[in-house]
């Protein structure tokens, strides 16, 4: 009703295409004004004009001097490695194994994931990410705990129960048949509950039998609206490995395809190693890219094609894959994407880097009109960014000549300082504190 309206006065950016391919893909409004009623967009626009419509009385919320944005969408991100971020290893798979198992088996301790899942989204709220898609572990507890913390934050969240039934610790491991019916209970138990929606979740194809990868393929057919998550061509050991345990697919990605598990609201994390019959099937099947450039760095597995993934026209999302990646901050995030595209030719305007943390995501996870975007009607999930956050980012935002070279400077020196806060569902859930030091 009219009397809940709330409005915040500030600028305001979002994105109704995909700059890289549409023009006039943004929504610029230096003085503009969102306003917000039942956790949901009711207007966004110039101050000047919408000033007028609200209701006496209605609250208005001066930031004049930030930037409002749809919240952050992290596409790809492992909520059980919060504790091993930043651990040396020489690469993916001794990574794997050395860390990533160990942290792991603590998960079966639903007071340990309880724990480390509230400590997790606090993490993405001081990001300013609203929404994001989660690997648990494969103890259905671990995937009990994140859902119940992030329900009680009323966040729209994407998450799974890891399936995997072999080359895993034996403690870590599932079979075919229980990891189906435990992601069948969940998905029954938690899907389109509230804002939580579920991921089918085979960890990646060098863990699962073919049973296994079967019985996830049925079970994505069987609820055509739940999500799928996977990894796929990494790293260049990875690969090999793959192919040596199916040596009938045509490739890594095939193997996936072979038993149905790709299509929408698929996510599949790195897409490195891919030939172009691959990315042109991840385009014809709406199979999304989550792009991890710290990850993919940190364990030096190779640079994303950007050029040859944008021909090919596949879906394409920006994810941190913590604990492979180095931050959970989408802006640290959207700064090393821009230097891996660089490495491979492409220079990635602001605006496109942008898009890809916010609308793109939600398009890649088919949620356009949902989240990423100050469509009307569409989840009242926004951050507002300050542009003197740091005195560095201060003087070079005072030289900008345009809008381009201002949220440039943003994706290249921004960090989660610039969170100044974080909305969800219209409520306030994170803010810095005013004149302390971020
Ligand atoms: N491949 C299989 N599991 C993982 C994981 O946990 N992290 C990353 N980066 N790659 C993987
Ligand atoms: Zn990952």
């Amino acid at each position: 009703t009219r009397h809940e309206l709330q409005a915040y006065r500030a600028s305001l950016l979002h994105f109704t295409d995909d700059p890289a391919h549409a023009e006039h893909a943004h929504r610029w409004h230096e003085d503009g004004l969102l306003i917000v009623g039942d956790g949901r967009i009711v207007a966004a626009g110039d101050y000047a004009q919408l000033q007028s419509t609200l209701p006496p009385h209605t609250p208005l919320h001066e930031h004049r001097g930030k930037i409002i944005l749809p919240g952050f969408i992290d596409t790809h991100i492992h909520y059980p490695q919060t504790d091993i971020i930043a651990s040396p290893a020489p690469g993916l798979l001794s990574w794997l194994e050395t860390y990533t198992f160990p942290a792991e088996h603590r998960f079966d301790d639903a007071e340990h994931a309880r724990e480390v899942a509230d400590f997790f989204l606090d993490e993405l709220m001081r990001c300013g990410t609203t929404t994001a898609m989660v690997y648990c572990t494969v103890h259905p507890a671990s995937v009990e705990a994140f859902f119940n913390a992030s329900e009680a934050r009323n966040l729209r969240m994407v998450a799974g129960k890891v399936m995997m039934d072999r080359n895993c610790p034996e403690s870590l491991r599932d079979d075919a048949e229980s990891s189906a019916r435990d992601s069948e209970a969940l998905i029954r138990k938690w899907h389109k509950r509230g804002r939580q929606l579920y991921a089918i979740t085979p960890r990646f194809a060098a863990t699962s039998s073919t049973l296994q990868l079967q019985l996830a393929g049925e079970l994505a057919r069987a609820h055509p609206d739940t999500f799928i998550q996977t990894h796929v061509a990494e790293n260049t050991d990875e690969v090999a490995w793959v192919k040596s345990l199916f040596p009938a697919a045509r490739s890594y990605l095939d193997v996936y395809d072979r038993h149905g598990l790709m299509r929408e609201r698929a996510m599949y994390a790195h897409c490195i190693w891919l030939d172009d019959e691959d990315r042109a099937r991840m385009a014809h099947t709406g199979t999304a890219a989550a792009v991890c450039p710290t990850s993919n760095l940190f364990l030096g597995s190779g640079l994303f094609d950007f050029a040859r993934a944008d021909a090919a026209r596949m879906p394409l999302s920006l994810g941190t894959d913590v604990g492979g990646g180095t931050s959970f901050s989408m802006l640290r995030t959207m700064n090393e994407a821009y230097k891996v595209a660089r490495m491979g030719g492409t220079h990635l305007s602001a605006l496109r880097i942008f898009y890809l943390a916010t609308l793109g995501g939600a398009r890649s996870m088919r949620l356009e009109g949902t989240i990423g975007s100050f469509a009307i009607g569409a989840e009242a999930d926004f951050i507002m960014l300050d542009p003197k956050a740091t005195p560095l980012l201060a003087r070079r935002a005072a030289q900008a000549d345009s809008l381009e070279e201002l949220l440039f400077a943003f994706a290249l020196l921004g960090d989660e300082r610039m969170v100044a806060a974080t909305h969800v569902a219209g409520r306030l859930r994170h803010a810095l504190r005013a004149g302390a030091p971020a």
